[in-house]
């Protein structure tokens, strides 16, 4: 490396890492989101071309030809993909990252190998690491991709003795990888340590839920800027290792996050199969009738309201009803009703799903309020009008320790003078356990698709 390249190259990277770090710190707003966004999209151009330039590439050719395919491929999925479908892009992101890891660190072992220069500990450890991690992201990746696009069942897939298979290969993983670091030499070792890893990605993730991939997916993201890190150790690239970092502390933090919000441990995640068996019916507090109301009757009630509360949940991302919500939700403002939207941290399929399809329809910031803020307005709250949620208001997560889902924190809208609930049947949520809410003397059901119903109340409020 020329005394030029030494001064400039790591500066770039540290400039990129800046741009990195401020740019996620603006994602923690919608309103600064986008710029965010572009920050640490400029960072990771400074990157790139710090790479390109530090090391000593012989031919540009193929680099430039993948570029434009991955660009290509890239900017067609993204425009494409629907909003519904993100975890399982996210999950192929986070597969490709962790299986390029994985590559990267094989190919620097085999190079050294092959040169008759097998790598010191300092350089085997990593080589090891980036394979291991890298290699289960890609596999687990896989299979989660696979579940949430419905190429394979979403529901758990379990058998007696599974922990114990799983441990089992996690202990002869962790023999192999200390076996290859002490003799790197020994391609055998590395090709066996991939095989390895990538079955232990996939038995990892093939008994967890379809509706628990959110999770996996933090988890697994983690876990390939843990193997970009490790990466980075082995071919000396400070951005990499900075870049890689950031993403495993921001995807184990995210996991956490998430697990906090359903008051579930991420063990009980991993290992807890939730929804392998349905649980209907089995534990609820539900007694009473279900009253059935028109679009007429709900837009006559709203009409009628000094405040009403939006609930927006999964239903609503599948029916794409958030300009229909939208607009219903306008109208009611400019009657001078007071309107706000509560967002539960879990709420459909991925974190921030509500806020993103909210802020897509352009509902106002401000109007959204988590749910820890709007929960002491309930009771003083006309009508609660939960549109597609289910799990996220169910009262016996509060009131029935018997419940599966006792202990997550709820949107309290059963306290509120008048509950509407949007929903097509009497299905349960995610969670496979019964709503009580929907039996509740202040609460009537609307059924039918969440758009078309959105649409039927909007009309029927404009003729009032
Ligand atoms: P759910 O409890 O899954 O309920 C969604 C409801 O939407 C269903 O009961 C369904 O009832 C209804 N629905 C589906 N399609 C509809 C349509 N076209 N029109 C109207 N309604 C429709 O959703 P939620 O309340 O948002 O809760 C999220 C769940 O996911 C929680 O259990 C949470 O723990 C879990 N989870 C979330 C995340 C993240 S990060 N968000 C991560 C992991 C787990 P019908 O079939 O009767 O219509």
């Amino acid at each position: 490396m020329s005394a030029l390249s030494a001064t400039w190259i790591p500066l770039a990277y540290l400039v990129a890492s800046a741009c990195f770090i401020l740019g996620m710190k603006r994602l923690s707003s919608p309103k600064t989101a986008p710029s965010g966004n572009m920050l640490a999209a400029v960072g990771m151009f400074i990157a790139i071309v710090a790479t390109l330039l530090d090391q000593e590439i012989v031919r540009f050719e193929g680099i430039v030809a993948g570029a434009v395919v991955g660009a290509v491929i890239g900017g067609i999925t993204a425009y494409r993909v629907q909003m519904t479908a993100m975890p399982q892009m996210v999950a192929a992101f986070n597969g490709f990252g962790g299986g390029a890891s994985a590559l990267v660190a094989g190919a620097e072992l085999i190079r050294l190998d092959l040169a008759g220069t097998p790598p010191d500990l300092v350089v085997s450890i990593p080589i090891v690491l980036g394979t291991v991690i890298g290699a289960v992201t890609l596999t687990g990746s896989g299979i989660a991709f696979a579940k949430l696009q419905e190429l394979m069942s979403g529901a758990p897939t379990v058998y007696p003795g599974q922990q114990i298979v799983n441990g089992l290969l996690s202990l002869g993983l962790i023999a192999l990888a200390v076996t290859l670091v002490l003799a790197p030499e020994d391609l055998r070792l590395f090709w066996g340590l991939l095989a390895l890893a990538g079955l232990l990605g996939i038995l990892l993730v093939i008994p967890i839920g379809g509706a628990d991939m959110p999770v996996v997916i933090s988890l697994l993201n983690s876990y390939s800027g843990l193997a970009a890190c490790a990466t980075g150790f082995v071919i000396n690239n400070q951005g990499l290792v900075i870049c890689g970092s950031l993403v495993g502390a921001s995807g184990i933090i995210l996991t956490q996050i998430m697990c906090r919000a359903m008051n579930r441990s991420l063990a009980n995640v991993l290992f807890g199969a939730f929804g392998a068996a349905p649980t209907a019916g089995v534990s609820t507090s539900a007694t009473g009738t279900v009253k059935a109301g028109t679009p007429d009757d709900a837009a006559m009630i709203l009409d009628a309201a000094r405040s009403v509360i939006i609930v927006p949940g999964y239903g609503l991302a599948v029916a794409q009803a958030q300009h229909a919500v939208r607009e219903l939700g306008t109208l009611l403002l400019e009657r001078g009703i007071n309107v706000r939207y509560a967002i539960h941290p879990v709420a459909g399929r991925m974190p921030g799903h509500m806020n993103v399809l909210l802020a897509e329809a352009d509902v106002p910031y401000e109007l959204l309020v988590e749910m820890e803020e709007i929960n002491s307005s309930f009771p003083r709250t006309d009508v609660a009008l939960v549109i597609g949620a289910n799990d996220v208001t169910n009262p016996d997560a509060r009131d029935n320790p018997s419940s599966p889902i006792y202990g997550m924190p709820i949107l309290e809208v059963d306290r509120a003078t008048t509950v509407m609930v949007c929903k097509r049947s009497m299905n349960t949520g995610f969670a496979g356990v019964d709503n009580p809410l929907y039996t509740l003397p202040q609460t009537m059901m609307l059924f039918g698709d969440a758009k078309d119903t959105a649409e039927k109340v909007l009309r029927s409020a404009k003729d009032l």
